[in-house]
């Protein structure tokens, strides 16, 4: 069976299609010309790259026994422009719709990518910083931000540097060479804040490369904590990151020395399937139907704000431990 996969909840338009493993993978991303991402010229990128993104991958239309597509959460113009061209490839190709839940996709690719069996994810990209972790059916969210997404926060900071976006590489690269200031931690129960982080960052007068560790260090040790509890309230012994934030040495480090210190071991897909991609959705797609999950047309409606426990995970039939 052969799954065709739209990505497109925000930055970056991937089509993919999987087999038994990836066949075939190509992404157009939009680069926004000033600042953040602008959701409607997002959109109108996704509409104008579309039909060559998914004419890369689709060489054999007949092989083709699903569309599967990101049905949410993300930016809601980039959701609608990818849920109408899944539609009408769908029907086109008179094949069975799939919708597929963006975080339930990160981690069911990580886990086909690492090997990993039942882990705690830390989920951490530009929109998104998510707990995840399987139990009775569903991924729950252990924890996460109340405010901005971990790679926005940095790009935002990075901005206002003047750094070039995103943001993330270049603080890394900085915070090799700084000392530690004290900058705002923010754990709430099991959920994080970054906004106060971000802004005490900003505004601090210490020397650059400072700044960027302290930030990184700060920050990290937020989700380092979050993980670690998520784990032993758990009970689970893999750790399991992914997101664009994945990329981030100083962060496997510290997930590393947790994970150590428990007994737990530590995941970590290769780069091409931490970002955002459609190997991811095409991957899930599959799996779910193998599973039965498909989508009538008139429930295929975009979702901004899917969250990943609405989705019951109907493949994983694993014994509770
Ligand atoms: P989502 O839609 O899931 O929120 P996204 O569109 O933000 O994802 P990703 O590729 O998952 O896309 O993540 C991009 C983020 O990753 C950016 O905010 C970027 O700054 C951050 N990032 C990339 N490399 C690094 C790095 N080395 N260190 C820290 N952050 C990084
Ligand atoms: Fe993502």
């Amino acid at each position: 069976t052969k799954v065709l996969g739209i990505e497109g909840t925000a930055w970056n338009l991937s089509a993919a299609i999987f087999g038994d493993e990836l066949v075939s993978l190509h992404s157009n991303p939009y680069q926004p010309r000033s600042g953040g991402i602008h959701p409607r010229e997002a959109a109108q990128h996704h509409a104008s790259v579309m039909k060559e993104v998914i004419a890369a991958v689709l060489t054999d239309p007949g092989e083709i026994a699903a569309v599967a597509f990101s049905q949410g959460p993300g930016l809601g113009p980039c959701l609608r422009t990818v849920a109408t061209a899944a539609r009408t490839l769908a029907l086109a190709l008179d094949v069975p719709l799939v919708g597929v839940n963006h975080c339930v996709a990160h981690i069911e690719i990580g886990r086909f990518a690492t090997g990993c069996d039942d882990p705690i994810t830390l989920y951490v990209s530009g929109a998104n910083t998510q707990v995840l972790g399987y139990l009775n059916g569903r991924y729950r969210i252990f924890g996460e931000t109340l405010d901005i997404g971990l790679g926005n926060g940095l790009d935002k900071f990075a901005r206002s540097k003047d750094f070039p976006h995103p943001g993330g590489p270049r603080i890394e690269e900085l915070s090799r060479g700084g000392g530690y200031i004290d900058l705002p931690y923010t754990v709430k129960g099991m959920d994080l804040a970054f906004s106060g982080l971000i802004s005490a960052a900003q505004e601090s007068r210490a020397p650059i490369e400072d700044v960027c560790h302290s930030l990184q260090e700060t920050a990290f040790a937020m989700c380092v904590e979050v993980t670690e509890r998520a784990l032993a309230q758990a009970g689970k012994d893999e750790v399991l990151l992914v997101g664009g934030v994945a990329a981030n040495a100083r962060l496997r480090e510290m997930l590393q020395v947790m994970c150590e210190e428990r007994g737990a071991r530590l995941f970590v897909p290769e780069r091409q399937f931490c970002g955002d991609n459609g190997a991811m959705i095409a991957y899930t797609g599959k799996i779910m139907l193998e599973h039965g999950a498909t989508l009538q047309i008139e429930d295929s409606r975009a979702n901004s704000h899917y969250r990943a426990d609405e989705v019951a995970v109907v493949w994983r039939t694993e014994p509770q431990k």
